[in-house]
């Protein structure tokens, strides 16, 4: 099985190395998908250094080159690259700019392909499927990256998309992965944890995402993580604030607004329940469910009270509701 791997990596080094030349060599990668990239703000250097490519918009692109250069199909198969379906085969990423997708050590593992035209009714990412070389539950975008980067601030960002790290990049702020969408895991909380304790989650300004979010980051207190979050303004992702900004600005911007997870979930939610006693109610048990998560002994008991003073709710209701919980988990 340890030579398929290698044959999968191996054609994935190809697709990656093919995306790359159409992008820079062919008159449809130039024309499309090179100005789209310089639209979004990407200089020649960033657009080189990610390797970002483009799939020509033509059914077997890839799958021909590769299979002209004796790359067996079963691999483009096995790496989602080529889909056949009765006995058609077509490249997966016809017609998409490319994101290739890094381990640690920086071998192609998979790739994001994103769309030219919003307006299409296809998704707007598309990405490999899981495969034995792609475990999308244990690879962050960017780590390969970012990893240097993070050790030595101390503290990583984790935002949502590709582009969001290739923009932050360019501005010179390197500490940054994204989980590309997918929701955390403690495999991919893992990988930054052996780089640093601190991470800070910048999320994206729709407010929609945010409650969802917000319960993923349990995952990181859990792992005895020190965790900020930043929200960006309404409409904006890091990706857009870091083009309309100078690095100045944005890192300004990230030194306000980055806040202790659970004193910012603390003071948002209690907002949101208006003083409704059961909405209250609701509040305490998701804030104290989020303190449980906390390993620390002390560091629980500094959260209760500023909490407390937070939500304006006794040290002894919070106190008495943390231990129902330690004792249902334990
Ligand atoms: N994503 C995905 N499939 C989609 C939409 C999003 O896999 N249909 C993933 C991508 O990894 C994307 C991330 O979720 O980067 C964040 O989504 P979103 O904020 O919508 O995309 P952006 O990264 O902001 O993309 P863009 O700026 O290119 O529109
Ligand atoms: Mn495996
Ligand atoms: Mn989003
Ligand atoms: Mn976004
Ligand atoms: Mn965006």
């Amino acid at each position: 099985k340890a030579s398929e791997r290698e044959s999968m990596f191996l054609v994935s080094k190809f697709a990656n190395q093919f995306f790359i030349d159409q992008l820079h060599h062919s008159t449809e990668g130039q024309t499309i998908g090179l100005s789209y990239f310089k639209e979004r703000g990407f200089t020649t250097e960033t657009i080189k250094k990610f390797d970002l490519g483009y799939s020509p918009d033509q059914w077997e692109a890839l799958t021909k080159a590769a299979i002209n250069k004796a790359y067996e199909k079963k691999y483009l198969e096995a790496t989602g690259l080529t889909i056949t379906k009765d006995q058609k085969s077509f490249d997966r990423f016809k017609g998409r700019v490319m994101f290739p997708i890094h381990s640690m050590s920086g071998r192609v593992l998979g790739f994001g392909g994103r769309i030219l035209d919003n307006s299409k009714k296809a998704a707007k990412y598309l990405n490999s499927p899981e495969s034995e070389i792609y475990h999308k539950s244990k690879i962050l975008y960017g780590l390969y990256y970012g990893k240097k980067a993070i050790a030595q601030q101390d503290n990583c960002y984790l935002v949502e998309g590709y582009t969001d790290v290739i923009q932050l990049h360019q501005a010179g702020i390197e500490n940054v992965v994204s989980s590309s969408g997918t929701a955390l895991t403690d495999q991919q909380i893992r990988l930054i944890n052996r780089l640093t304790k601190n991470i800070t989650v910048l999320f994206d300004g729709d407010a929609a995402g945010l409650r969802a979010s917000l319960r993923s980051v349990n995952m990181i207190l859990a792992q005895d993580m020190n965790v900020k979050v930043c929200m960006f303004p309404e409409g904006e992702d890091p990706d857009s604030f870091a083009k309309a900004n100078s690095t100045h600005v944005i890192e300004e911007y990230l030194e306000t607004n980055a806040k202790d997870f659970i004193t910012f979930k603390a003071s948002l939610l209690i907002k949101e329940a208006e003083n409704d006693p059961i909405k209250t109610a609701e509040v305490i048990r998701d804030i104290v469910e989020s303190i449980a998560q906390v390993p620390d002994q002390i560091k629980r008991e500094l959260y209760i009270r500023s909490c407390s003073k937070l939500m304006d709710v006794s040290e002894a209701v919070l106190f008495s509701s943390l231990d129902q919980i330690l004792a249902k988990s334990s």
